[in-house]
């Protein structure tokens, strides 16, 4: 596939390589430097390239949305017109110093981004993992006990895209459902971040737990 990366940091940087290593052809975009773009597509190998977010959209058959909360609104203006492209978003919806979900209990940020870009085929996955075990995860994709990775949304072509990548980063499938249980899921992935980060066992405890959790 081609996948476009809106936003090339932890997340996007990560998870854009890993999917490049997996064969798809990746624009990474939207960082504060060009070079920082270039030195990150370099480093993901050939199927990899830095471009602007309307370039990353341009011929996207997925686009991977890994951008802060507070950045949606200009990265996808920045994208352009998505009508019609399928959205995979990483992003949870936190205020600006990463300790609050802004949106929750009746609502949640795959909600409020399909209302955002309505007429875009969007659904959530890749939000509920650190970034940091993406690379092992993959490099452990041929084993037969594979974490899983929780994806939900409404919409089935974004759903069906999703589940590709998904498995093409390492990971084994769990369809939470439809979107508005993103309005769990959300929570969930603000936990394992606090796990992750915060408490003692760091990236290492997250993933031991996803495991944990077959
Ligand atoms: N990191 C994780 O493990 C993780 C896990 C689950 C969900 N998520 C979600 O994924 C999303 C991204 O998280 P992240 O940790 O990858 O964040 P991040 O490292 O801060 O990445 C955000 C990207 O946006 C770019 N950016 C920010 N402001 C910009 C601006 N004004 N102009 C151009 N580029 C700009 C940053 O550029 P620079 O690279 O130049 O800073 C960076 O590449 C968030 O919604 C987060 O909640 C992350």
């Amino acid at each position: 596939m081609r996948v476009g990366i809106l936003g090339s940091g932890l997340m996007g940087g990560k998870l854009g390589t890993v999917l490049a290593r997996a064969g798809h052809e990746v624009i990474f975009s939207y960082a504060r430097s060009k070079e920082k773009l270039k030195r990150i597509a370099r480093a993901a190998g050939p199927n990899a390239r830095a471009g602007t977010p309307a370039e990353a959209a341009r011929d996207a058959d997925a686009l991977v949305l890994a951008v802060r909360w507070l950045q949606v609104a200009d990265v996808l203006h920045q994208a352009g017109d998505l009508s019609g492209k399928v959205v995979l978003s990483c992003a949870l919806p936190m205020n600006a110093d990463d300790t609050e979900l802004v949106v929750g209990h009746t609502s949640s940020g795959l909600e409020e981004l399909a209302k955002i870009v309505p007429k875009a085929h969007i659904a959530a996955a890749f939000n509920s993992v650190p970034s940091e075990v993406l690379f092992s995860v993959y490099q452990a994709r041929r084993r037969a006990n594979r974490p899983s990775l929780v994806y939900c949304g409404d919409d089935r072509r974004a759903k069906v895209l999703a589940t590709t990548l998904i498995r093409d980063a390492g990971f084994d499938l769990v369809d939470a459902g439809p979107a508005r249980i993103a309005r769990t899921i959300e929570p969930f992935a603000l936990l394992v971040a606090q796990l992750a980060y915060e408490g003692k066992g760091g990236p290492k405890l997250a993933y031991r737990w996803l495991r944990f959790g077959r």
